[in-house]
């Protein structure tokens, strides 16, 4: 029989009082749960092109006795060497970068981007510090922060996400004239194929960024998430990363990549290359107290796959793959009518979402009547305003493009058009 516990009350930390589980969690789990519900909210990628011949044939092998550095067995803090050099090898090979600036010792390897996200942000941030961030942006980061008792302030961006330098200049200002100067810890900007705006960062702007900082002597450490950079859809993104560009010289950065977009997301390997090197040892110290090292094993099994040099060609197949996926989600929209409804987007060159503007004043929040018609129709979204560090505009929606087949993705398109048209 089952024993009955009587819970005595914790006295939790602030952390602890104030946290509110992620919105994404609920998301996943509701796509996960319900297959008639069709998700264009979870940022999953496409079971069809998982590399499983990959994983497989590697898997079998790293099982094997006398493999160099055991895989089944615990590795380094910051993660094995030979993939750390790869993954310095991918960095570069994107145009703008040269290999010659990037140094493994600087690369630590993480359980998904998200967790180095997390750890930099821990390392610097204490409560009430303020992160500037894009205007959308990624929301998971959002709520982390949130959660982390830590201020996200929208840098001014126009309707598509573009930065607007002047009035980023007047903000600080402003917030220099509030005494928040030393409250301003970090810059974090999802500068390829955003999650959501699904727009890049031009190198003229991201020179802009640093312009305003310099002038305004705001060095602070600046966070570029790299999450989709691998993801383009024809070209890669042409401009360099801030690793790389010497307006950024002067701050201390941190670049995010990931092997789980790109490559396989439940191996969760993802990882981030700092220049700084008092803040490295900060965020390895954490990470050393979190799990003393990412799954290894995860590890090895990518390390294959580059160093056999398998890794490009998969990224060739997915790319059209994904790049057909998003063609097949907006074709869908625009035949539905959704433009003619008012509705606006740019088409994506890169990533895994649509990032679709209803006309201004159009509520598509969580609680609102258009959210809950969704869901009794059987399709999911994420609600805009989430991806807003004041939670305004509510006339956004983020849909994706990448989890669903085919079929069903042209039916959650059709079912989320119906409902914009009030059917
Ligand atoms: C912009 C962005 N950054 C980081 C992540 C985290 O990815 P992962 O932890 O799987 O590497 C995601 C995942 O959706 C993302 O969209």
């Amino acid at each position: 029989m089952k024993r009955s516990e009587s819970h005595s009350s914790i006295a939790f930390s602030k952390i602890g009082r104030e946290i509110q589980p992620p919105v994404i969690v609920d998301l996943m789990a509701r796509a996960l749960a319900n297959p008639e519900l069709l998700s264009l909210a979870a940022g999953f990628t496409d079971n069809a092109v998982l590399p499983r011949a990959l994983v497989g044939r590697f898997a079998m092998e790293l099982t094997q006795e006398g493999q160099a550095e055991e895989p089944l067995q615990y590795g380094q803090n910051q993660g094995r060497q030979k993939l750390r050099e790869l993954s310095c090898d991918v960095i570069a090979s994107h145009p703008g970068e040269d290999r010659s600036a990037y140094d493994p010792v600087n690369l630590f390897l993480t359980n998904g981007s998200q967790q180095a996200l997390y750890l930099a942000v821990q390392a610097l941030c204490d409560f009430g510090d303020i992160i500037l961030v894009e205007e959308p942006s990624y929301f998971v980061c959002l709520e982390m922060l949130k959660g982390l008792g830590i201020r996200a302030m929208g840098i001014p961006c126009d309707d598509t996400g573009a930065v607007q330098p002047e009035a980023m200049a007047a903000l600080l200002e402003d917030l220099d004239a509030k005494g928040e100067r030393d409250r301003i810890k970090a810059v974090y900007l999802v500068s390829y194929f955003c999650n959501p705006s699904s727009r890049s960062l031009e190198a003229d702007e991201k020179r802009a960024i640093a312009n305003v900082l310099l002038e305004g002597g705001w060095q602070v450490p600046i966070i570029e998430d790299a999450a989709y950079r691998e993801l383009f859809f024809e070209e890669a993104h042409s401009a360099p990363s801030i690793i790389s560009m010497p307006e950024f010289d002067a701050f201390p950065k941190l670049y995010l990549g990931t092997y789980t977009k790109p490559f396989a997301t439940g191996l969760k390997v993802g990882y981030g290359y700092c220049t700084h090197p008092e803040w490295l040892q900060k965020i390895l110290g954490i990470k050393g107290h979190q799990d003393f090292g990412s799954a290894h094993f995860n590890q090895a099994i990518i390390e294959r796959v580059l160093a056999e040099g398998l890794y490009e060609p998969h990224l060739q197949g997915i790319r059209k793959h994904y790049a057909h996926k998003a063609q097949v989600l907006e074709s869908e929209l625009i035949d539905g009518g959704l433009r003619e409804l008012g509705w606006h987007w740019e088409t994506p060159k890169g990533g895994l979402i649509i990032w679709a503007r209803a006309p201004k004043g159009t509520d598509l929040r969580m609680e609102s009547a258009f959210c809950q018609q969704c869901i009794d129709q059987g399709v999911l979204y994420v609600p805009g305003d989430l991806c807003f560090s004041s939670g305004e505009p509510w006339h956004c929606a983020r849909l994706a493009s990448g989890a669903l087949p085919e079929d069903r993705l042209r039916e959650a398109a059709r079912r989320f058009v119906a409902v914009a048209k009030g059917e």
